[in-house]
């Protein structure tokens, strides 16, 4: 498939199967893989009423030999065991989710696209408790689906610059659940994205909730300059992207200073009269920034391309993910 092929947005098509387990009286029931079908749900379900959910969203990638192998899986099931702990839902057992997901991958072994196409895997979990009063209650059933989807670019338009908006008013989400990957942060953000979208034609919205700079609403934020590289700390206000660690580690052995901490919106628009700047994440990979429009005003970053630190920096790991360089780190599973 050449670059002009017309293919589906991202997560837009499923493939054939997904795998479902079940939680009831204190336990995970066995898992089953089965066609991709519409779930019953009571209308009194935990999930609808009171957002008991999770997910997670990483990727497995066709290798030259043809094994599809999974990137750094077991650190986004950690992940999901986080989210799940502060939502209190009954946490998976991670040995029983990564045999879901490679059940999915075998069973639609065939619907796995070449590169630079992928699988996205998406594990769910939703409390599924009937019971509409249970607002202080945790949900004592859940279900645990994971569904796979061939997906290509996320930002339409491949490797355009992107254009973000830098929000130094709202949040995106409560501060101590930033780390927690659930789909309530994703509706609070919906908004001020479509606004941006509408406003300033802004592919995201950056939150710098009181100057500090923090993460946009499906990607972390990235400052790349010649030998460096800067992003936030880890606390509990934003996702702890696995694509993030990533990108510090290559940088780093590739001689980069990686600098971890808080900064602001103003440092942040100063490095970028000279440097780069990207969003990472597993959707993103790693996506240049071209602009960010900052109270009204259009502030290019670099020449407002996507800069050449950010390209290599994202070839780099694309070369790992498809096999095509050397995996020193272990981060490529098998399926
Ligand atoms: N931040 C948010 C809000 C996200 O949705 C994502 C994507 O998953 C990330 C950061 C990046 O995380 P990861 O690199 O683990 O995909
Ligand atoms: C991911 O990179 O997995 C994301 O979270 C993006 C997704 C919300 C489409």
């Amino acid at each position: 498939m050449n670059d002009t092929v017309k293919r589906p947005s991202f997560g837009a098509v499923l493939t054939s199967h997904m795998a479902v387990a079940n939680f009831q009286d204190g336990q995970w029931g066995p898992s089953e893989v089965k066609p991709v079908e519409p779930i019953t749900l009571s209308p009194a379900a935990h999930v609808l009423h009171y957002a008991s959910t999770c997910f997670e969203g990483f990727k497995a990638f066709r290798q030259p030999d043809g094994r599809v192998k999974i990137f750094r899986m077991d650190m986004h099931i950690r992940r999901m065991q986080q989210s799940a702990r502060q939502l209190t839902l009954p946490e998976p057992d991670p040995e029983q989710l990564a045999a879901m997901v490679r059940a999915v991958i075998n069973r639609c072994k065939d619907e796995v696209p070449e590169a630079p196409g992928a699988l996205y895997l998406r594990p769910l979990l939703i409390g599924t408790m009937a019971n509409i009063g249970a607002a202080a209650t945790p949900s004592s059933s859940a279900s645990l689906i994971v569904l796979a989807s061939q997906v290509w670019d996320y930002f339409a338009g491949g490797m355009k610059p992107l254009r973000i908006l830098v929000d130094d008013v709202n949040t995106r989400c409560a501060a101590h659940l930033g780390v927690v990957k659930t789909g309530g942060n994703y509706a609070a953000a919906m908004a001020p994205t479509r606004e941006a979208r509408a406003k300033f034609n802004a592919d995201q919205v950056l939150f710098c909730p009181d100057g500090e700079v923090q993460e946009t609403g499906a990607a972390n934020f990235l400052l790349i300059r010649a030998g460096q590289i800067m992003t936030r700390s880890l606390d509990l206000t934003f996702l702890h992207g696995v694509t993030r660690d990533s990108l510090l580690k290559i940088a780093a052995e590739n001689g980069y200073k990686v600098t971890e901490r808080v900064f602001s919106v103003a440092e942040m628009l100063e490095w970028a009269k000279t440097g780069e700047a990207a969003l990472s994440g597993t959707a993103a990979i790693l996506a240049g920034v071209g602009t960010l429009i900052h109270r009204g005003i259009e502030h290019k970053v670099g020449s407002g391309d996507v800069g050449p630190l950010t390209r290599a920096l994202r070839t780099q790991l694309v070369a790992i993910h498809q096999g095509l360089a050397p995996d020193r780190h272990g981060w490529l599973q098998d399926s």
